[in-house]
Order: structure tokens, then sequence, then C-alpha cells
């Protein structure tokens, strides 16, 4: 069991400037809220209590944490980072240190905050401070020599503070046993008429409680989001990075700026990434796979060797050892290939197991249907699997031939070894090593003029 620790997520901010109707702690980073990203964070550090504080959006935040364990404190109206502490306060362990988070800072680690987590057990005030080029807008460190003596909010500054290029990060680790008391000490006597979380740094010095900072060099790591620029900035620096930490296992990215994982992906060794491509969820490529430019694949599993090439769509399917997918092939959920499968253009599958060996390659539709091995699927087949109100599945036998322009109508067996003549429709089983087809007789008309003009 580690040592209590309390967490506590602000999330209740307006976020005027996302011009949103989505509380801007839910707008997404990488596919998944931004406030998913602190609370990852924040159990890294595995607290004993953890409390996010919301605000705007009427449900929408405590359903987007759903099945979560931890506290949920509503601030309304919202007056400011110590009056959202202090409704956070019914949910904590004023016995432990409080770490204080914010939703909309996703880049955050748990190895920058551990030392501040490590200074409010031992009874000090610990603040995350950077220094910035441009400090606008930021609450100031107001140091005398070495020690922090308060911090000014930018709005509350004169001319000297607003020198200062040391910020407040809005990340701040407190001794529990300090923290009602010197809550209750807080006034809103300021420009903004707000409860400062900053003010119990005065406090802290006041009560000659030692203050702490850890000056952080990764900018990125603190960098809040409040507007829509500000969030496709850091999408881009989670991205790169994401991207870098994939090249170091040996991934190799076509171009690393032009790739989007949105979720886990899993490579192999030898794997390649043309440009463009975007995962999502969990997506686990093995060895020697290679993915062409403009792939899309989510929640899907691509065994060693197979090639997905261009324009491909992936979603939750099982793609087997060396088979080739695309280019401009559409799987959607359910769709397993086994080894040596090949699905070419313009094919769609849907709910369908393709056995090892087989080959859709043209322009196709296959939904609910079982495929054995060495099965050959002609240009233009479809299974007509719905009957517009149920659906049947198709099952053709090892070693069959469907010639182009097919139509199975499900429910249908076709057995194995056996041939479907081009441009059948199938509405009966098809027995094994047989051909069958079914098509309207060819006949010509040697006498017929085209008709021209008058
Ligand atoms: C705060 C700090 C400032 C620091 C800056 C870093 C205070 C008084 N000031 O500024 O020193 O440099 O962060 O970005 O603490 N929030 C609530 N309820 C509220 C107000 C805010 O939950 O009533 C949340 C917001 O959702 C956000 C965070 O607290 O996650 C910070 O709020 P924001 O308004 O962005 O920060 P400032 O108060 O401007
Ligand atoms: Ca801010």
């Amino acid at each position: 069991m580690s040592d209590p620790l309390n967490i506590v997520v602000l999330a209740a901010g307006k976020g005027t400037r996302m011009r949103s109707d989505l509380p801007k702690v839910l707008h997404r980073l990488a596919g998944r809220p931004l406030l998913h990203h602190v609370l990852d964070r924040a159990a890294e550090l595995a607290p004993s209590r953890l409390c996010v504080v919301y605000g705007h959006g009427g449900t929408a935040v405590p359903e987007a944490l759903h099945g979560r364990e931890l506290g949920l404190a509503l601030q309304e109206p919202q007056r400011g980072t110590g009056h959202a502490v202090m409704q956070a306060l019914p949910h904590l362990d004023l016995a432990a240190p409080v770490l204080v988070l914010y939703g909309d800072v996703p880049l955050i680690d748990a190895a920058t905050l551990a030392p501040l987590v490590q200074s409010a057990r031992s009874g000090r005030l610990a603040l995350l401070t950077a220094r910035l080029p441009d400090p606008t807008g930021y609450g100031r460190i107001v140091r005398v020599g070495a020690s922090v003596q308060r911090i000014v909010e930018h709005r509350d500054a004169g001319p000297t503070e607003l020198a200062i290029d040391e910020v407040n990060t809005g990340i701040m680790a407190i001794p529990g046993p300090r923290l009602a008391g010197w809550l209750d000490r807080l006034r809103a006597d300021n420009a903004q008429a707000e409860y400062y979380l900053t003010d119990l740094v005065a406090f802290a010095v006041a009560d000659g409680v030692g203050v702490d900072t850890s000056l952080t060099s990764d900018h990125w790591a603190v960098a809040g989001v409040n507007t829509p620029a500000q969030l496709a900035e850091l999408e881009r620096i989670y991205q790169r990075r994401l991207a870098a930490q994939l090249q170091e296992r040996g991934v190799l990215l076509a171009d690393p700026a032009r790739l989007d994982v949105r979720g886990a992906l899993l490579c192999g060794n030898d794997v390649h990434i043309d440009v463009n491509c975007v995962f999502e969820g969990a997506v686990t490529l093995g060895d020697g796979v290679s993915v062409g430019p403009n792939c899309v694949i989510r929640d899907s599993r691509i065994a060693s060797g197979a090639r997905v090439e261009a324009f491909s769509w992936l979603d939750q399917v099982e793609v087997g050892a060396n088979a080739v997918v695309g280019p401009y092939a559409r799987l959607r959920p359910g769709t397993q290939l086994a080894e040596g499968v090949h699905v070419g253009n313009f094919v769609e599958l849907k709910n369908s197991q393709v056995g090892a060996g087989s080959k859709i390659n043209h322009l196709s539709y296959v939904g609910d249907a079982t495929i054995g091995a060495m099965v050959n699927i002609g240009a233009g087949t479809i299974t007509c699997n719905y009957d517009g109100a149920n659906k049947y599945r198709t099952v053709i036998g090892d070693g069959a031939f469907i010639g182009s322009d097919t139509q199975l109508v499900a429910p249908v067996r076709v057995g194995a070894r056996a041939t479907i003549g081009a441009g059948s429709t199938i509405t009966r089983d098809a027995p094994d090593d047989t051909l069958t087809l079914s098509r309207s007789k060819q006949f010509s008309v040697p006498a017929w003029k085209r008709p021209s003009k008058t």
C-alpha cells in the first residue's frame, strides 16, 4: 500500500474561448477527453482519494467519468481556483497531502509531479513553476532573495511584478492538515473578485510553512488548453512524442509528422507505416507489417508480414499473416482474414471469416459470410445478406470458385470446389465439385437495325 494521497482535478472553468457547448475538459486530444489524460497521469501516482471539480455542461462531465472510482464535486457558480478546491473538501482525507491538477493540462507527467507530493508530505507547500518567454496572463512567483513570498495574478500585478518571468503553472501540492484553515482565510478582494488558490502561498509564508518550487523546462507538460488552436498545438506535440517513441522501438515511419495515434499502437519489429495513417483504439501490428499511405485502422490486429495498401479502412478486424489488403479496401467489424488472404480494391467485408489463401480481389460486398480456404471470389460478387428485416449467412466451401458478378442470396451454401458461373443469382445451395449457374440464354437478332436520326 502506498502512502495516502489526495488528488483534486480542477475542471469547472468555463472554457469560453473554445466557443463550444461541450465542456472544455471533454474536448479530445488523441481521441480521448483532456480530462481522461489527466486522470491517467494522476492514476500513476496511486492516489487514495481522487476528486474532480466540475461545473459546466450539466451531466456531461459526470457521464464521461462514469464507472471510474472518484469523487465528483459540483462548483456552481465558479468563483475561482480556491473556491473550486473548497468544493472538493468533503471528498478529501486531510491527513494526507493534496495535489491540485488542472483538467485542461493534458500533457502533465507523473515524474514531474512526484517531487511536489514529497514536499507536501513533509509539511511544505510545493509549486510547479516555469519560466516563460511570454508570461502574460499567468500568476507570477514573487521572491525575496531565493524564497517565495507570494503569487500575484497577472491582473493584480504592478509593473515590477509583471516583469517576473517565473510563472505559476497552477499545479501545487498542499499539506493536507493546513488546507481547510488556509481556504477559510481566502478573500475575493482582487481584480477578478475570485477566491484565488494562489493566495495560499502568502498564508504559508505567514505561518512559517516552507514553500518549495519545482521548475519545469517542459513547457508542453504544463500547457493548458484554452482555444481550438492550443488544442491542435498540443495534439501535434502529443503525436510527435508518440511517433518518437515508436521510432525508438524501431518502427519505420515515412514521416513522424504525418501519423496520428488515438489509442494504443503496438508494433513488432520491422513495421513500416507510410504517411497520413490514423490508428484508433487498440491496434497491434505484427513483425514486418507494412501499412500504406492514408489508411485508418481501428481496434484491429494485423499479423506478421501482412500488407495493408493505400486508402484502406479497417475497423475491428483480424488480418492473418502475410495477407494483403487493399488498396481501397473497407473491412468492417467482425472481419477475420486467415493467413495469405488477398482482399483487393473496392471490396467491403463485414462480419465474415475468410479462410487461408482465399482471394476477393475486386469490387465485392461480402457480409455475414463464412468462406473456406483457397476460394476465389470473382469481381463484383455480392452476398445478399439482408432481406430488409433480417440478416442471413452465406457459407462457401474450400476451393470454390465464384464467377464474376454473382449474387449469393443468403441463406445459401456453396459446396467445396464448386464453381459458380459468372453472372449467376444463386438462391439455392450449390453442390460440391459441380458447376452451378443461373443465367438467361444469350441470343442474337441478325436482322436488327440500330435506330438512326430522322
Ligand atoms: C490560474 C492561476 C495562475 C496560473 C494559471 C496557470 C489562480 C488564481 N491563478 O490562473 O496563477 O498562472 O492558472 O494557467 O489560481 N477552475 C475551476 N473553477 C474556477 C476557476 C478555475 O475549476 O472557479 C479551473 C479551470 O477549469 C482550469 C483551472 O482551474 O482548469 C485554472 O483556471 P483558469 O481560469 O484557466 O486559470 P486562472 O485563474 O486564469
Ligand atoms: Ca488559464
